[in-house]
């Protein structure tokens, strides 16, 4: 069975088609990352223009050699008018080409990345998920069937990243500026919180530590003075990130008894929670390949691929788009 993946929730338009649970046949991503980043974050409106720009020359290209059996398309959380086109597109493919077509949630679509290349890992298993809009631990009870275990109070780690990143002038998005400049920095240099680590609580907090961050650049007396510590203020700060997410899935292994963690979106990219997450006694993990933390349209074929095998059905093919979508 090949199956069709169609991601488009923000500004990355993605296609690609799996041929049954993960082989991946071909892969295409348009990223938006240069169109967006002058304006120090992702404009709306703009980005589903560019998706409508985008997506019929790749699934032209896609469809040169394969037949999809089957669409999965994301069909939320995510930007209203991005969420649309995909959806629409969709639908009119489905219909055209008659085949039955799977509305996947972009947070499920994360949490399979971490399988796509790795056969061993079953449920249950536990996942976190830390992008620019989701930091949550999920218990994976089976493919279906979840449990939110715990999430963030504020901002999620990548928005804390990115937020970070305009804070010190660098660009958009924020997370690759700052894991590059932390690379050359000394993370004990600065002290920033890292908070809620000592709670009994799966939970997360990253809006004091953007706070913190502002507070230590304005005690700077000059532009020249931010330059030099620049490395040193990048190192700290991710430091902070990467303990809170390794301290509370540590709390999350304790209290599940499950030490088997998936861990995908954009900051499972960051090379430091990388390093420290292989370096972990209590658990073991899996992690996409870096190409495969952010948005991409493998992981929304799989999980639309495994939904449908568990008997997901989608009565007349009519799907909603839905940017608040939370539930899998
Ligand atoms: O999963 P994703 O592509 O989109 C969402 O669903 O949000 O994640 C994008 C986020 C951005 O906030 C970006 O700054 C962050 O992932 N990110 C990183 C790295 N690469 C991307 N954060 C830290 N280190 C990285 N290397
Ligand atoms: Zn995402």
């Amino acid at each position: 069975m090949i199956t069709l993946g169609i991601e488009t929730s923000c500004d990355d338009t993605g296609i690609a088609m799996i041929k049954n649970d993960r082989e991946v046949l071909c892969e295409y991503l348009s990223s938006q990352i240069k169109d967006h980043s002058e304006f120090g974050g992702v404009i709306p409106e703009f980005a589903a223009r560019k998706h409508l720009e985008n997506i019929l020359p790749l699934i032209d290209v896609a469809t040169k050699n394969y037949k999809p059996d089957l669409i999965a398309v994301t069909r939320g959380p995510g930007l209203m008018g991005s969420l649309m086109v995909g959806v629409q597109i969709a639908v009119a493919l489905s219909q055209v080409w008659n085949v039955p077509l799977i509305g996947v949630n972009h947070l499920e679509g994360h949490l399979f990345a971490p399988l796509i290349d790795a056969e061993n890992l079953e449920p249950p298993f536990l996942s976190l998920i830390v992008s620019g809009g989701h930091t949550e631990i999920i218990c994976v009870k089976n493919f279906g069937e979840y449990k939110l275990l715990g999430c963030t109070r504020d901002d999620a780690a990548g928005e804390a990243y990115d937020k970070a990143a305009k804070i010190l002038g660098l660009k958009y998005p924020g997370g690759p500026e700052i894991d590059k400049l932390a690379k050359d920095g000394d993370e004990l240099k600065f002290k920033f919180p890292v908070p809620l680590k000592n709670t009994r609580e799966i939970e997360f907090s990253f809006s004091g530590l953007k706070t913190a961050l502002l507070w230590q650049v304005k005690k700077f007396e000059s532009e020249e003075i931010l330059k030099a510590e620049i490395n040193n203020l990048c190192a700290s700060f991710q430091k902070s990130i990467t303990d809170a997410l390794i301290s509370k899935l540590n709390l999350a292994v304790e209290l599940t008894g499950i030490n088997k963690i998936a861990v995908s979106g954009g900051v499972a990219a960051n090379s430091n929670l990388r390093e420290r997450l292989s370096e972990q006694k209590n658990f073991k993990v899996w992690l996409p390949k870096i190409s495969r933390c952010t948005d991409n349209a493998v992981m929304i074929a799989m999980a639309g691929h495994n939904a449908y095998k568990r008997g997901v059905r989608n009565i007349n093919n009519k799907i909603i788009p839905d940017p608040s979508l939370h539930e899998f």
